[in-house]
């Protein structure tokens, strides 16, 4: 049994209150107004339990024949500029809500089968198309070690060495029609490997999309691993998005579809709740989130929080993209 211990960094619950903590209110707001109190009060039984059962799982690994290309190259162009975050807190302080509404869910990520795992490339392509991750791959070339910044919406950030290659590279592999404006993510689901996809009230799978002009910038990039290594389950194996310059709920995990299409996606937390979670969702300390501000993070790891950057520091490589959209929610 893990026991949870808040530690020193940690963000405290009234200055940035978890999803998870509204959602559930405001599901047992909603089973109160429904019908039975139990209902509702049954809602965060389940939550509690679902948290404990998360926690005693714990599965032996699946082998990853994809070892051999670990650890790739640095590319000395993206070097994060900020201390490194451990590879001990960044594999164990996650968000991925498919194993629970909590941080610690690194244990109970293990059962997750990340072979065989294939990936589907459809909606308006030149011809849709499904291929085995190692194929995948195969076919993207040389991977490449990049240093990014990583600022959660939640105001903790990191500075992480992902392994993986261009997302460009991928967008070209799938051959999108010219008419494509839009391409949506999207995670596994199977609620029985994860307990998370059994409340209900989340709108799995998870999704998320890009524009193609933000899916081909430079800085978009499908990370396969971390810290030399291939990506552990916990961080999004096999294959996950990075989006430096966005708030890191855009960063989908474990992808096994590419959908392009020319009508904006709704994005998992924006069907949750779009006054706080957004299409665009970009970095900007001058607008805060409705309930907390964005003005600053806490360092994973570090005593002393640092001033919130726009566009995560990233504005020489994405301004461009967003110029003459002044009628769009940019940063939320
Ligand atoms: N992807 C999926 N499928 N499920 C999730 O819950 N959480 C997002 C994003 N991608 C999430 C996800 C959020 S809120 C963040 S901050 C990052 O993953 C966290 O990535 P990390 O755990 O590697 O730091």
């Amino acid at each position: 049994m893990l026991i949870k211990r808040r530690r020193g960094w940690e963000i405290p619950e009234g200055r940035s209150t978890p999803e998870s903590a509204w959602l559930d209110r405001r599901r047992l707001l909603k089973g109160l107004a429904a019908g039975p109190i139990l209902a509702g009060a049954g809602v965060g039984l389940a939550g509690c339990m679902e948290e404990a059962e998360a926690d005693q799982q714990a599965a032996a690994p699946v082998a990853d024949p994809s070892t051999g290309l670990y650890p790739p190259k640095t590319n000395m162009r993206y070097r994060g500029e900020r201390p490194m975050t451990t590879e001990e807190l960044a594999t164990t302080y996650n968000n991925f809500y498919e194993f629970g509404s909590h941080k610690n869910i690194w244990r109970a990520s293990q059962v997750l089968p990340i072979r065989p795992w294939t990936v589907t490339f459809d909606g308006m392509v030149e011809a849709p198309k499904s291929v085995a991750i190692d194929d995948l791959l195969a076919a993207m070339g040389p991977l490449e070690e990049r240093v990014y910044r990583h600022r959660c919406v939640e105001a903790w950030s990191m500075t992480v060495p992902w392994a993986g290659f261009p997302m460009r590279r991928l967008v070209e592999y799938a051959k999108p029609l010219g008419s494509a404006k839009y391409v949506t993510m999207q995670t596994f689901q199977n609620p029985e490997i994860a307990s998370g996809q059994k409340q209900h009230w989340y709108p799995w799978p998870y999704v998320e999309g890009l524009t193609m002009a933000e899916a081909t910038n430079e800085l978009a990039f499908m990370a396969t691993g971390i810290y030399g290594k291939p990506m552990p389950p916990q961080n999004g194996s096999p294959i996950r998005l990075v989006t430096p310059w966005k708030y890191g709920f855009k960063s989908v995990k474990s992808i096994v579809r590419f959908t392009f299409s020319d009508q904006r996606p709704v994005s998992f937390w924006e069907a949750i709740q779009a006054s706080e979670y957004g299409f665009w969702a970009n970095v900007n300390p001058g607008v805060a989130h409705p309930r907390w501000s964005q003005a600053t993070e806490q360092p994973l790891g570090q005593s002393d929080r640092i001033p919130t950057l726009l566009y995560n520091g990233y504005t020489e490589y994405v301004a461009d993209i967003y110029k003459g959209m002044n009628n769009e929610r940019l940063f939320m």
